[in-house]
């Protein structure tokens, strides 16, 4: 039997803390000929496998052609804080993962996996889980063919800026029931790796609490 021809994978994000990792499985999975690195900066990263595609998201648009791949990986957002206001925040939490979506899926992209996060609802009080919530809607009708979203609480990894409300929930919740309780970053990327090999027809939307059984079932 012959193997299908490898993927072309699209990840955005790919300077942050899930990104980072999802970068190295993808680098290393036999499942992916190319790996295209949507960034805002060039990437200390020398493998023949990526490409990286550099621009300023706002201007999105000039960089379509580059932008044709199979499946696509979002590990891309802020903090209202870092973002500096709400409006600079919903920008970069939904209106670029929107555009890129579109973009996407529009040149034949047939997967797309979403970091979401915990409590995400459109119809949420918080809007910081509104956004979040919304940007899955669009997502899921997107018209991509399989789609996963991953909604993990709190993120653990090595972190290089700091972050006090998040170091202080992440050990609040150390000891939390498993819905709650923090996951790491790899385990996430590896999730996102293994659905997307899968590619199962449809959404999928794995809760915290179920991100690390996906990512054992791909083998991780
Ligand atoms: N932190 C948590 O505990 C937590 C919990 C649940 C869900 N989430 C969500 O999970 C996702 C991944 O989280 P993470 O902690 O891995 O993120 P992260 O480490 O903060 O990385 C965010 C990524 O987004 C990029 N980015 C930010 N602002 C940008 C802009 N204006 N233009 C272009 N790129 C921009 C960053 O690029 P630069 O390196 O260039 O800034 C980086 O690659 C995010 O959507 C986040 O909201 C986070």
């Amino acid at each position: 039997m012959t193997s299908p021809p490898p993927r072309v994978a699209l990840l955005c994000g790919a300077s942050g803390l899930v990104g980072g990792y999802c970068l190295t499985r993808l680098v290393a999975s036999p499942v992916y000929g190319r790996v295209v690195v949507l960034t805002r900066r060039t990437l200390p990263v020398a493998d023949p496998k990526v490409a990286q595609v550099v621009v300023d998201f706002a201007q999105l648009a000039t960089v379509a052609d580059q932008l044709a791949a199979d499946h696509v990986f979002c590990a891309l957002g802020t903090t209202i804080t870092k973002a500096g206001s709400r409006e600079r925040f919903r920008t970069v939490d939904y209106g670029y993962p929107t555009e890129i979506a579109h973009l996407t899926q529009d040149r034949g992209a047939c997967h797309f996996s979403l970091v979401s996060a915990l409590g995400a609802s459109p119809s949420s009080r918080v809007f910081y889980s509104r956004i979040k919530g919304e940007l899955e809607e669009t997502v899921r009708t997107a018209g991509f063919a399989s789609v996963t979203v991953l909604r993990p609480s709190v993120i653990a990894g090595p972190r290089r800026e700091s972050r006090p409300a998040e170091r202080l929930s992440r050990w609040l919740l150390a000891l939390a029931p498993r819905a709650v309780r923090p996951v790491h970053a790899d385990t996430i990327a590896a999730a996102m790796v293994a659905r997307a090999a899968l590619a199962r027809p449809g959404v999928e939307v794995i809760a915290s609490r179920d991100i690390a059984a996906a990512a054992r079932a791909g083998g991780s």
